[in-house]
């Protein structure tokens, strides 16, 4: 099992800083590149959401303490992220990286201080 934690964490880290670094990037250039970073940014969205739910069953499942609420609302707000840029990248794409950006801020936040919670 430890092998398997270590490859999803690995997985899960990586993709998961490309896309908020992405994200947050594109924000403070007012979306100037997201079209040529959508579909890398979604691909690393898709990878972070199915490594995360891994790590979950691997780590957390059966449980609902404050931990997994912590994650579970940073999970939430990642996946309203991806649903931002998907519902906005054509047509308002610095509203679309902006706000996804502060929802993959809170991801992040969630997801590193879940375990001290
Ligand atoms: C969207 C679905 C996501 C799910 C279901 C999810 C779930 C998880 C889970 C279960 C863990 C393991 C916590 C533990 O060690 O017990 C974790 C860790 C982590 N996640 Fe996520 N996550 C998601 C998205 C993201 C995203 C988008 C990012 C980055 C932007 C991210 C960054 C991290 C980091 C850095 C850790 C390591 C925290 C630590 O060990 O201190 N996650 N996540």
């Amino acid at each position: 099992m430890i092998t398997g934690v270590i490859i999803l964490i690995a997985l899960h880290a990586l993709s998961g800083i490309f896309w908020a670094g992405s994200t947050f990037t594109l924000a403070r250039s007012g979306g100037a590149g997201s079209d040529a970073l959508f579909r890398p940014q979604m691909g690393a969205a898709v990878v972070a959401v199915l490594t995360g739910v891994g790590m979950w069953h691997l780590l957390h499942a059966g449980n609902f303490g404050l931990g997994e609420k912590v994650l579970a609302a940073g999970t939430l707000a990642a996946i309203a992220a991806a649903g931002v840029q998907g519902a906005l990248h054509r047509k308002q794409p610095a509203v679309a990286q902006r706000i996804a950006g502060g929802l993959l801020a809170l991801t992040v936040v969630c997801m590193v201080v879940a375990r001290y919670v």
